[in-house]
């Protein structure tokens, strides 16, 4: 595919057919994709939980989503993915790299950093599963798992304190679905998001 289709093909996917799973060679496609990501210092400070059985998404959906009325709609055919992947992003795996010789912030302070680098490296490799999904014919969701949702998450996967999931990315064959009510904004024009030779109004 073009790689202009790929990026005007994407879009949030929140529909699966569940009788066709990721090939294994897509699934590992995906993941040899997220990291040629860039990361500040090439820290590659990102980590990756892989859930494919129906038990282990099960596990998934059970702890890093509420039980609320709103959610168990939403989850109806999310739950359909029969791919998930958790991108986690590494706060200390930068501080480690600047702390090195040719970086020097030995002090590990964070005021150094401008943004969180480590969770913006972790969202580039997201977008390129993201990509790489519509590239293989696939389609994806990136979605949030709620701050209260993260204790029981990181306790149901054994995910080490020093890794937070960012978000979520569910992948599979698409089925037909609603697109998100948030699309009625409509997108922003380039003229008026881009500033040129000055950020004037
Ligand atoms: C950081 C981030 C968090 C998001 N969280 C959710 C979410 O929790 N649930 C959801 O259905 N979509 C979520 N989305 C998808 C957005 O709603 C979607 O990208 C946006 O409406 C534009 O639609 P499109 O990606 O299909 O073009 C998220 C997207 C991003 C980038």
């Amino acid at each position: 595919m073009e790689f202009s289709d790929v990026v005007r093909r994407r879009r949030m996917v929140r529909n699966y057919d569940p009788a066709r799973p990721v090939p294994p060679q897509v699934r590992e496609r995906l993941l040899a994709h997220a990291i040629r990501a860039p990361s500040a210092g090439f820290s590659q400070g990102w980590g990756f939980l892989v859930l494919e059985s129906e038990h282990d998404r099960e596990r998934f959906w059970r702890a890093a989503t509420p039980k609320t009325d709103v959610w168990t709609q939403w989850l109806v055919n999310m739950r359909t993915a029969p791919l998930i992947i958790v991108p986690h992003s590494n706060k200390d795996a930068y501080l480690d790299r600047y702390a090195q010789p040719d970086k020097g912030w030995t002090d590990r302070d964070e005021s150094h950093w401008p943004v969180p680098y480590w969770d913006i490296d972790t969202g580039f490799a997201s977008l390129l599963m993201l990509l790489t999904a519509v590239d293989e014919g696939l389609g994806a969701c990136f979605f949030g798992i709620p701050p209260e949702q993260i204790p029981a998450y990181r306790g149901e996967f054994d995910v080490p304190e020093e890794f937070t999931p960012i978000g979520a990315v569910s992948v599979g064959y698409r089925a037909p679905d609603h697109r998100s009510g948030s699309l009625k904004r409509g997108r922003r024009p380039v003229d008026e998001v881009v500033h040129r030779g000055q950020w004037s109004r």
